[in-house]
């Protein structure tokens, strides 16, 4: 088995070839590939060092699975001829995840949507994937009608430069903390990723614009197409607010739904403590829920502030905090990557 991972160098693929490792992921060989900047630069893998290279016409010759995480324009370019010559592609941008002929898998809630893949699985938009990992198991009991979600994603889910550009932000203004009360807006630094300061900031636009007027941003609009995707329900009404916030790594949802049928928190406690890749962390008394730091760098998505709002006994209120890198991106890749070897789904199709 030869395993391709296109964009190494990046915040994903690192955090990829990482998990390839520790889960002991069935291959032969690793093939790293990068923009033509990282050509020639030298990765660990296995205790060995592995040279990345540039993608160039014929790049998936040979390879089985490639698990692609460069972006969504160099997804549409590389990924389509290489799913043509053979070579299963899992690929982490948005670039096929509305394609009907193209599943769009969470191994622990749609598994079986692999079964009849083309060559290409997309993997989901990281808020998605943390908030369908509640969502999955709670709608399957009470059946999901109705959803409102408002996401704090972290600066790692725009790549390893999101994140120097926060710190970057940070050591500037640190001195100055105290200034900001009534800052000077105009020296304010503002960087290229999020086009507003970020450090000791909120910012409620992640991604651009509709184009169309709507008023949401593209983020928001991916997040209810990819839950009406995954979980089958096509007229499931669902309002997101995505908003970027200085935090490294982990993205946490608060989420509001609403049920076809009644449900207690007691009730979704118990679903969610029986549900694979969830952690119910979820005790006020004793201060105990999740946050976006606590679920970095693990694999499980952490759920709590489970509650029911007043009147209304087919609502629930719940925050799901989950590592964007991990279960958000490599982690759900590679976990796709696993069921597509163990089904014998590479590389007979
Ligand atoms: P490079 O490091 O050479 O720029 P991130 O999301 O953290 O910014 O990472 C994006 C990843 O996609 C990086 O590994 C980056 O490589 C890679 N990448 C960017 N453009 C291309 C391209 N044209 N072909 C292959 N990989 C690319």
């Amino acid at each position: 088995m030869r395993v391709a991972v296109v964009g190494a160098t990046g915040a994903v693929g690192r955090t990829i070839l990482h998990l390839l490792q520790e889960r002991s992921f069935p291959l032969d060989e690793v093939l790293p590939f990068a923009s033509p900047r990282s050509e020639g630069k030298r990765l660990g893998f296995r205790g060995e060092e592995v040279v990345v290279l540039g993608i160039h016409d014929r790049w998936f010759e040979g390879i089985d699975l490639a698990l692609t995480s460069a972006g969504s324009a160099v997804a549409r370019r590389i990924v389509p001829p290489a799913a043509a010559g053979g070579t299963v592609c899992v690929d982490n941008s948005s670039a096929f995840r509305m394609d009907p002929d193209v599943p769009l898998v969470i191994p622990e809630i749609n598994p079986g949507a692999l079964e009849n893949h083309q060559g290409i699985v997309a993997n989901g938009n990281c808020t998605a994937i943390t908030a369908l990992m509640p969502l999955g198991p709670l709608h399957q009991r009470f059946g999901l009608r109705f959803l409102v979600t408002s996401s704090y994603q972290s600066v790692s889910g725009s790549g390893m430069k999101g994140v120097r550009e926060l710190a970057e932000q940070v050591d500037k203004l640190h001195e100055e903390v105290e200034t900001l009360t009534s800052p000077d807006r105009e020296a304010l630094p503002v960087g290229e990723v999020f086009g507003r300061t970020i450090a000791f900031n909120v910012v409620p636009h992640v991604e651009q614009f509709d184009p169309e007027g709507s008023g949401f941003t593209t983020e928001e609009i991916k997040m209810g197409n990819e839950f009406r995707k995954v979980l089958v329900i096509p007229d499931l009404v669902c309002a997101a607010t995505a908003v970027r916030v200085p935090v490294v790594t982990g993205h946490g949802v608060s989420i509001y739904a609403r049920f076809e049928h009644p449900v207690t928190p007691e009730e979704a406690r118990a679903v969610l403590a029986e549900s694979p890749g969830i952690r119910v962390i979820d005790d006020p008394v004793r201060n105990l829920y999740p946050t976006p730091l606590d679920s970095a760098g693990i694999d499980d998505v952490l759920v709590g502030r489970i509650r029911r709002p007043a009147g209304d006994d087919h609502a629930l209120l719940l925050f799901a905090a989950g590592d964007n890198l991990r279960k958000g991106a490599a982690l759900n890749a590679v976990q796709i990557a696993e069921l597509l070897v163990a089904r014998d789904l590479v590389g007979n199709r």
